[in-house]
């Protein structure tokens, strides 16, 4: 089981479209998807029409069984829907081992083949519980002038997480976003991405206006518009993970 944490401390820069569309790509390769959104903002579940009695914030802060905050959105993929994380996150602060909480109320979680968590932008206690629970980081990184410098921000979150906490994990991919072939700033930034990351850069994601049209309709872009450039994309982008050539956990 592959357990990722979607991340960048920049906000808008498609962490939530990669989650979405990287898990629905996979459900459609018939892999099994646990989707943890993890965002006060809950732009997942609100695009998804993920709700239910139980969430997020019963499972970090009520102790409540993780199987109980499912929201079973097919056969393929669950979702753990994001409700008041604010108000958890205030909470978790005066708990004993508050980095380690997810991890924890996670346990139990085995039978998926990737658990893919939707981070907030912000270098906050639920950034770093999702770092301590995930094993790999995607960070998806806009492909304008100032992205690169995002980019440099979670290397150094990723790396010191690691040495401060003693937890193995990396970095995996980085997915160039909202990239525009006409763009001399889109492929100068490109550039500086492949330059600037010793490690796999996967797929750029196309500029594509079917991609901001979906979350209002609660589905993912396959089953809105399967020919776009955003599902073309992000199907490219679940074969290159899936035939990663680095073995990871
Ligand atoms: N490739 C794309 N082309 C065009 N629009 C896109 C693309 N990817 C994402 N968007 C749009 O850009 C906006 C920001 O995307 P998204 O919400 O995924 O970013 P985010 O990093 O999760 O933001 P936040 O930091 O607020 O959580 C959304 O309106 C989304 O629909
Ligand atoms: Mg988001």
């Amino acid at each position: 089981m592959r357990k990722i944490a979607i991340i960048n401390l920049k906000g808008g820069v498609g962490k939530t479209t990669c989650t979405v569309n990287i898990a629905f790509a996979l459900a459609a390769k018939e892999k099994r998807i646990l989707l943890i959104d993890l965002d006060p903002q809950a732009n997942l579940s609100l695009s998804l029409f993920a709700a239910g009695e139980k969430t997020a914030y019963d499972l970090l802060i009520n102790e409540t069984h993780v199987s109980e905050c499912l929201f079973k959105y097919n056969d393929f993929v669950d979702i753990i829907p994001s409700k008041d994380l604010d108000k958890a996150e205030l909470a978790m602060a005066g708990l004993p081992n508050r980095e380690n909480i997810l991890k924890k109320a996670l346990e139990p979680v085995f039978n998926y083949d990737f658990v893919f968590i939707d981070c907030p932008p912000s270098n906050s206690l639920l950034n770093y519980n999702a770092l301590l629970y995930a094993n790999e980081a995607f960070v998806p990184v806009s492909t304008d002038y100032l992205g690169i410098t995002g980019l440099r921000k979670v290397i150094e979150m990723v790396e010191s997480v690691k040495k401060a906490f003693g937890h193995p994990i990396s970095i995996t991919g980085v997915i160039p976003t909202m990239f525009d072939q006409r763009s001399k700033a889109c492929k100068e930034s490109l550039a500086e991405i492949n330059k600037g990351f010793n490690g796999e850069v996967l797929s750029e994601i196309r500029v594509n206006s079917t991609l901001k049209e979906v979350p209002k309709k609660g589905v993912s872009i396959f089953e809105y518009d399967k020919s776009s450039r955003g599902a073309k994309d992000y199907m490219k982008i679940a074969e290159e993970i899936l035939d990663s050539r680095f073995q990871y956990f």
